[in-house]
């Protein structure tokens, strides 16, 4: 027998991660219609799990796992009967470092002005712009970890920042170094990219923005960062001022993702492709031949589904890639536009608006997650191998759901089923017991 740290055992059922044999490219889901469970995600009854210095040492039957890790031994042991167990929700895709209140324009498009328009006049991302760099490095970290606290407790125990609300070398470098703060001060996995091309300033020509963002910010916050994104977008950041910036990133080692075809079909996709990026995102606009020029390289296709939601847009369509034979991910897009911090609601959306079954939700939000955060690729130390999955090696990060199957998760809408999240194997969230009504 040997000790673990925690043993979590006698789950209905446990998640581990993807159905064996459907990672090769050719994925359930891809004949157009949504796929049953079995097909989609490795799951156990009566599961158990093992975890030491932070990683999975074992998963299976209960009866199995209990033998060789006695709970009595563990210095976390949870009894998981009647509850699921599943992989820590991935949020591969947040602008969650951000000042300033937007709640106007949320009524403003409501009433059907268009979001590109309350850029173009200074609001939307430049507005949150003119509120970050008036915040406080100690405000602006406030903020991030409340709104941490919210991710992890509806599941994310990996959560992708990015910049680009100070579109200055100083206010873009001060973001990153709170999301790196952050990252030392909660027990989610913060992973920092920097997104110094997310708009073009006031009063500034894209062409000396894009070589500032080159030559002054990427030297500046290059240490602080594990990715370089940019806005691909009509009126934005052209596919030329995108190869650049990217190109220029992963010189300095940060790897690229990309925001492509979110309004307009602007040809990111296809750049993604060609640059070997890790992801690229929203891609509402995408086409047959971008699907299958992202299903050639290692680019994970991100859908977004939060963001068509508030904008009132159709949303991406997941079959495209995933009949092309790529794994898509899912994530939150939480902004000041997108005010949806939550992985639950994010796959209650894949499933409503894009169609997706309730298990294909659950791999997009965790398998999916850690391959649009670069989980296999070496070049990545951040993100660890495995991330998003509970197989033999990956990390201890897991969720125990109050709930019979992870069904649940999209299904319940309104409300959160996660009980219980634990981060490289310790405690890190607990749900509120019980409540305070009398009856
Ligand atoms: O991914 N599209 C660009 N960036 C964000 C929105 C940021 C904002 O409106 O503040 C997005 O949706
Ligand atoms: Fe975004």
């Amino acid at each position: 027998m040997t000790a673990a740290d925690a043993v979590i055992y006698g789950a209905s059922e446990l998640v581990i991660g993807p159905a064996a044999g459907t990672t090769d490219g050719s994925h359930p889901g891809a004949d157009g219609s949504p796929a049953d469970p079995d097909d989609v995600l490795e799951r156990i009854e009566d599961g158990a799990v093992a975890i030491a210095n932070g990683e999975v040492v074992a998963v299976g039957p209960t009866d199995d796992i209990v033998a060789t890790y006695p709970p009595e031994d563990a210095a976390e042991a949870i009894d998981a009967s009647g509850k699921t167990v599943l992989p820590g929700f991935v949020d591969s895709h947040t602008h969650a470092v951000f000042a300033g209140d937007r709640s106007d324009e949320f009524a403003a498009k409501l009433r059907g002005k268009p979001y590109q328009d309350i850029l173009e006049e200074g609001g939307g991302i430049l507005r949150t712009v003119r509120a970050c760099r008036d915040a406080s490095d100690a405000e602006l970290l406030e903020l991030l970890l409340k709104r941490l606290d919210t991710m992890l407790s509806f599941g994310a125990t990996t959560v992708e920042v990015k910049s680009g609300y100070g579109l200055d070398t100083e206010t873009e470098r001060r973001l990153l170094e709170v999301v790196g703060r952050a990252a030392e001060a909660h027990p989610v996995r913060v992973i920092p990219t920097f997104m110094g091309a997310h708009a073009v300033p006031e009063d500034e020509s894209t062409a000396d923005y894009v070589d500032q963002v080159i030559e002054d910010q990427l030297p500046a916050v290059a240490e602080h960062a594990v990715f370089c994104d940019i806005f691909c977008e009509e009126d934005v950041f052209s596919v030329e001022d995108s190869r650049r910036v990217l190109t220029a990133g992963r010189e300095h080692g940060l790897e690229p993702k990309i925001h492509a075809e979110e309004f307009a079909h602007l040809g990111g996709s296809q750049l993604a492709a060609e640059l070997n990026a890790v992801s690229a995102d929203h891609l509402l606009q995408a086409t047959d031949s971008d699907a299958a020029a992202i299903a050639d390289s290692d680019v994970t296709p991100a859908l977004l589904p939060g963001t068509a939601f508030a904008l009132g847009t159709e949303y991406a369509e997941p079959r495209q890639f995933l009949a092309a034979g790529s794994e898509v991910a899912v994530a939150t897009d939480f902004n000041p536009n997108c005010y949806a911090p939550g992985m639950e609601f994010a796959l209650t959306l894949a499933c409503v608006g894009m169609g997706l079954s309730p298990a294909e939700a659950v791999r997009a939000g965790t398998y999916g997650g850690g391959l649009a955060l670069g989980a296999p690729r070496s070049e990545i130390d951040r993100v660890p191998t495995g991330c998003g999955t509970l197989r033999e090696g990956a990390p201890g990060d897991l969720l125990v759901l109050d709930a019979p199957s992870h069904a649940h998760v999209p299904y319940r809408f309104d409300e959160s089923v996660v009980e219980r999240a634990l981060i490289g194997g310790e405690p890190a969230y607990r749900s509120r017991a019980g409540t305070e009504v009398d009856r």
